[in-house]
């Protein structure tokens, strides 16, 4: 990677003076979040009781940590000698790795240098809703030439991601893992890796309608899925179906591609904490390791009852925790396939200290990528009960009913109840409710559903996104709505949501 020096300043800012306010006010510094957004924090409610408090607790920690990150067309490795531009964070892919003990205040000021407008979501972390950093949703998105400052308190702990959330520009680079560790661990570990799956393009993204798939004129639909299909035989067992999905050149981890994988260290008898993170533009992924089951231990970050595992599969927004107990010395593959054909599988290697291999064992490929135990969703079971991700129990106070579909014609692009954001009325709640939405999937494709500033309860899991399975798959959540304003739910799928697979979720306080 061509690595650019990372630019960042420790506790240069004014300190915070007032509890809450002050912090609003210094989010405001480059510009002014509307009066509505500033409403929509302020709300007395009990979410924004504990935000204060958080706040409070922040400032007796110290100076903020302060990060800047730039947004800017940069050149990346794609391969041996060979290189390709595109947009980045600070010239770095993944973006830097951020990590912030839990309860520390954080400011991020986006420097856009690319030449178009541009923000960056916090994937998971339940900030104030002027923070949230959806364009035209909770902030007026950064023109070029301009910066923002984001400003919130890093909580509750938990593997998040941050990627730009304006047009496609999530499938360019502009993307990142943000750990936020807590004081102690549900399970003690020894190491910890942060693997940040994605999948990559060969140039630039186009949205769907333009790339000619799924169109009935000309060459259509049936024959390029037809075509794709025979290509990717013998690569997975399930070929792809979704003509929204991009040819993607490769899957990588940590920016790296699968002929020069990553290198994990691990010694004998430790236990390493993965955190795996799909930030995938679209491939929904399976994950194994040769020689080793895992523990699956954070889903979304949260912590759950420990379950072991062959293999775990997860869609784009989706983070899991595990631990692998090194007892079995050698190297091993540990790989990523998609679920839905394409590229071959992403790779690192898992390499025990003082081990004579020189290559993998057992052929390239871990077992799980076909069979064994495979996490589902059933068996994740929260283990805590916090002021930040309260279990939502009890008889709803509102209940949607939604219908995921589109797909066989990208005119009518991808829809909630039939209806393609932005031209869709907000889902409209009300503060202190307990809300539930249950969603079917009639498309022929997996959706994994994202809500922005929530956590929300699927079955006895906590999580912020969850993968709803094709053809008529169904999935339930439920949350609180303790942290009013205009929260995105739509699919992390890019090509869905920018094809209309999205709703605002609105309440006031
Ligand atoms: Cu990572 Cu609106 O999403
Ligand atoms: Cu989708």
């Amino acid at each position: 990677m061509n690595r650019r020096e990372f630019l960042r300043s420790v506790g240069s800012a004014a300190a915070l003076s007032g509890p809450f306010g002050a912090l609003l006010d210094a989010a405001a510094c480059e510009r002014e979040p509307s009066s509505e957004a500033l409403d929509g924090v302020s709300s007395g409610g009990r979410y924004d009781r504990a935000y204060r408090e958080a706040v409070r607790r922040a400032q007796r920690g110290g100076p903020p940590r302060e990060v800047r990150l730039i947004a800017e067309e940069d050149e990346i490795e794609i391969g041996p000698g060979r290189t390709a531009r595109t947009w980045l964070f600070n010239g770095e892919y993944p973006g830097p790795a951020l990590r912030l003990r839990e309860g520390e205040r954080l400011r991020v000021t986006l420097e856009n240098r690319l030449s178009e407008e541009t923000t960056i979501h916090w994937h998971g972390i339940p900030v104030p809703n002027a923070m949230d950093g959806v364009p035209e949703v909770t902030q007026d998105p950064v023109a070029p030439g301009e910066t923002f400052v984001y400003d919130f308190i890093a909580r509750p702990a938990g593997t998040y991601i941050y990627h730009s959330h304006a047009g496609l520009q999530l499938d360019r680079g502009l993307l990142g893992s943000l750990v936020v560790e807590e004081a102690k661990p549900s399970q003690p570990f020894d190491r910890e890796y942060v693997l940040v799956f994605d999948d990559a393009l060969a140039g630039p993204p186009r949205p769907a309608s333009d790339r000619g798939e799924g169109m009935m004129d000309g060459r259509g639909m049936m024959e390029g899925m037809r075509e794709r299909m025979m290509r990717d035989r013998g690569r997975t067992a399930m070929p792809e179906t979704d003509p929204a999905r991009p040819d993607y050149a490769a899957l990588l981890v940590n920016g790296r591609f699968p002929a020069d994988p990553p290198e994990l260290e691990v010694r004998r008898g430790d236990r390493v904490r993965l955190r795996l993170l799909n930030v995938c533009a679209h491939t929904t992924l399976r994950v194994a390791l040769a020689g080793h089951r895992m523990t699956v231990t954070h889903a979304d970050g949260r912590p759950v009852q420990a379950v072991e595992v062959d293999a775990l599969e997860f869609g784009s927004g989706e983070r899991y925790d595990v631990l692998v107990k090194a007892d079995s010395p050698g190297i091993w593959t540990l790989a990523a396939a998609s679920r839905e054909g394409g590229p071959s599988p992403a790779r690192a290697v898992v390499r025990y200290l003082g081990s004579a291999a020189t290559r993998p064992a057992n052929g390239t490929m871990p077992a799980g990528l076909a069979g064994g135990r495979v996490l589902r969703l059933e068996d994740l079971v929260a283990i805590e009960e916090t002021e930040a991700t309260p279990p939502v129990t009890g008889a709803p106070d509102r209940v949607f009913d939604l219908t995921l579909s589109g797909g066989m014609m990208m005119q009518r692009g991808w829809t909630i109840d039939g209806q393609r954001y932005p031209d869709a009325p907000p889902l409209e709640i009300e503060a202190g409710q307990l809300v539930e939405v249950r969603m079917t999937n009639r498309s022929m494709t997996d959706h994994p559903m994202h809500l922005h500033g929530h956590f929300f309860s699927a079955g006895r899991a906590i999580k912020d996104t969850v993968t709803v399975p094709a053809h008529m798959g169904r999935r339930t959540f439920a949350f609180l709505a303790d942290n009013p304003g205009d929260w995105l739910f739509h699919c992390h799928k890019l090509y869905h949501l920018e094809a209309g697979m999205a709703r605002v979720v609105r309440y006031r306080s």
